[in-house]
């Protein structure tokens, strides 16, 4: 057998064990045997008879507040923690049980005897006598020492524990919100890798998607992919491998096994440890977290494949109208100098995305003006709001909607549609404004007659704070020139 499948343990976290356990539980019993002694022995000589009866009474009474304290620590101990309190204040009470239900009764148990009775024995020469409450009450002592000591370590321990409980809980929940903004395999791999590191301390972790990228940090990839189909069906699996099997998995000695079906692949997190197998609590966090990932990873799929219809949608429009309503190569020229602009103006990666799609789009308000009337100014005119309405149908692209709208607004305001000025008219469309007059001038096929690009270049640059944004018009001339010096 290559490994073993391990059944999740069904022991609860104990609170007690060993010697703690045996500290707490016998302290009290040296304290009850001498109550039961003093009450009810026929040897207790009859001079210190009523003495004995009143120590003996005390005797019992204080074994059974010991124990009661016990109990009264332990409950209280076990329901601290899921609060985030300080360890000082149940320290404290810790502290006061024991001075309270021990050092006091027992003080007072050992002052009355050493006053009242010890006289007499010593007197009456009843040494024995003597010599057992002597040791009685000294071990009742010691041992209630030791256990207010093991009490006060499982405290620590407890309040540790609770802790890091705490920790790693609101570390998954924060991670979440982060993971939800991450539109990348690969970040997202190396964001969940950390956290898998740090929550649960594995020697290694290791994330495999089926389907398209797989990462398995140096592992063998054919054989954990062999491994992986050998564990047959179920979600997850807790393993103890032998020594030979364990060395493809970095000399592991134990594996937890998360495998999550996503739509055409399927997501699986191995992590590995070289000793000490995973709890079955670390188990549980371990796969609420992966049951995240993978709802992550789930969306970041989703997203990439509304990215692909958007494009081939996309393209797909702009090869109807290119050639046929706009000169050939039109649009694609107006989204490839608007992009080279947003680049030179520094706009973020989302802000250039929409300016692309809105440059490919920019003219689609042909489409509702008939070819024959769209060389009537009052109609050609129309375009960019026909063009805004029929994008603005489209939730995701409202957006884009207006960039198309204004991109025949000029900087001094006279443009339309609305004649908008300056900093009133989109970033974006102002962008489009100059990549598209470019174009019409240059491009081979414009209706226009064409001139070269240089003097394509200085028209713009004199229209730059009359029809053009002057700062648009700038990044546009700097892109050129850096172009033709890299050439
Ligand atoms: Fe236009």
């Amino acid at each position: 057998m290559d490994f073993k499948i391990i059944k999740p343990e069904k022991k609860l976290m104990r609170f007690f064990q060993g010697w703690d356990f045996v500290f707490v539980f016998v302290s009290f019993l040296p304290l009850f045997l001498l109550g039961i002694y003093l009450l009810f022995s026929r040897n207790i000589p009859a001079s210190i008879e009523s003495f004995s009866e009143i120590i003996g009474f005390f005797a019992l009474l204080t074994s059974f507040l010991m124990i009661f304290g016990f109990f009264y620590s332990f409950r209280k101990l076990k329901t601290f923690g899921e609060k985030e309190e300080e360890i000082e204040a149940p320290l404290l009470f810790l502290l006061k049980v024991y001075v309270l239900t021990s050092v006091v009764p027992l003080l007072f148990i050992a002052i009355f005897t050493l006053l009242w009775i010890f006289p007499i024995l010593i007197k009456e020469q009843k040494l024995l006598l003597l010599y057992i409450i002597t040791i009685l009450i000294g071990f009742t002592f010691l041992l209630s020492f030791f256990s207010f000591f093991s009490f006060r370590k499982k405290l620590f321990e407890l309040f540790n524990f609770f802790r890091d409980e705490n920790f790693v809980n609101r570390s998954i929940v924060e991670s979440q919100i982060d993971f939800f903004n991450i539109k990348d395999y690969d970040i997202l791999y190396e964001k969940a890798t950390e956290l898998y590191e740090k929550l649960f301390n594995p020697d290694f972790v290791s994330l495999l998607i089926k389907r398209g990228k797989i990462k398995t940090y140096n592992l063998n990839k054919d054989f954990v992919i062999k491994f992986l189909e050998k564990l047959g069906d179920g979600d997850e699996f807790n393993l103890e491998l032998n020594e030979e099997y364990g060395k493809f998995f970095k000399d592991s000695k134990f594996l937890y096994v998360f495998k999550s079906d996503i739509k055409d692949g399927s997501f699986y997190v191995i992590l590995g440890r070289k000793k000490n197998n995973f709890s079955s609590n670390e188990v549980g966090k371990m796969r609420v977290f992966s049951h995240y990932l993978s709802l992550h990873l789930r969306k970041i799929e989703y997203e990439d494949l509304q990215v692909n219809f958007f494009t081939h949608t996309v393209n797909l429009l702009v090869m109807s109208l290119e050639g046929n309503i706009v000169p050939k190569n039109h649009l694609q020229n107006v989204a490839r100098y608007s992009n080279m602009i947003s680049r030179e103006l520094n706009m973020d990666e989302e802000r250039r995305r929409r300016l692309y799609f809105a440059a490919l789009l920019h003219d689609i308000g042909f489409l509702k003006i008939p070819v024959e009337l769209q060389g009537i100014p009052e109609k050609y005119k129309l375009h960019p709001t026909l063009g805004a309405e029929l994008v603005g149908e489209i939730e995701m692209w409202k957006d884009i909607s207006e960039i198309i709208k204004y991109h025949h607004e000029a900087y001094d305001g006279s443009g339309y549609p609305e004649g908008l000025s300056g900093e009133d008219i989109p970033l974006e469309s102002r962008i489009i404004a100059v990549a598209e007059s470019f174009d019409a001038l240059t491009n081979e096929y414009s209706y226009k007659s064409i001139v070269d690009e240089n003097y394509a270049l200085s028209d713009i640059e004199s229209k730059a704070g009359k029809k053009y944004d002057p700062q648009v018009v700038e990044a546009f001339i700097r892109c050129f020139r850096e172009k033709s010096n890299e050439e």
